[in-house]
């Protein structure tokens, strides 16, 4: 009876650690005092605060030069994009590698580096796979 106890006792301490860690693991971006987060950006090998400021400014970013075309019904033939279009690891690859034609036939251009960072900070909050039932209003 007694070694029962023990054994629930030890497998709730187990559960609970293993718990713990998966919890842990499962955000890329670290939590800080305040409820604000860093991203680290590979590119310019920076550390980022994403401040609520800098993720408004982000969104603006965002909707006014890159959905300008890849909004449903553009006629300059991109796809429609949205923040969840990408899991944080597909965008990071967008902004590292710079792969997609826009990037590459200065369509960024009208975004300095700061800015583009925000868009990237914007979407790194906001992309496929991070909504959190703990954090939803
Ligand atoms: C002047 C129009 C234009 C602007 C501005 C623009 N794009 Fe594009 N983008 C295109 C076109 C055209 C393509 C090629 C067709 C396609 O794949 O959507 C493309 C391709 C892409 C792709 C590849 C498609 C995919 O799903 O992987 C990504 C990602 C992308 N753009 C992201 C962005 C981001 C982020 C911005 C803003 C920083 C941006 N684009 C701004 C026109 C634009």
């Amino acid at each position: 009876m007694l070694r029962h106890i023990w054994f629930a006792m030890f497998g709730g301490v187990v559960f609970l650690a293993v718990l713990t860690v998966s919890i842990g693991s499962a955000d890329d971006g670290e939590e800080v005092s305040g409820g604000s987060m860093k991203r680290f950006d590979a590119r310019t090998k920076t550390c980022r605060l994403l401040s609520d400021q800098n993720l408004i400014v982000g969104y603006r970013n965002f909707q006014a030069v890159c959905k300008s075309c890849h909004n449903r019904e553009n006629e300059q033939g991109a796809k429609f994009l949205y923040t969840e279009s990408k899991t944080r690891r597909a965008w990071e690859r967008v902004f590292t590698k710079m792969y997609p034609v826009c990037a590459k036939d200065g369509s960024w251009d009208r975004l300095a580096t700061e800015d583009l960072l925000k868009v990237q900070d914007y979407l790194f909050v906001n992309a496929a796979g991070t909504y959190d039932s703990r954090c939803a209003a």
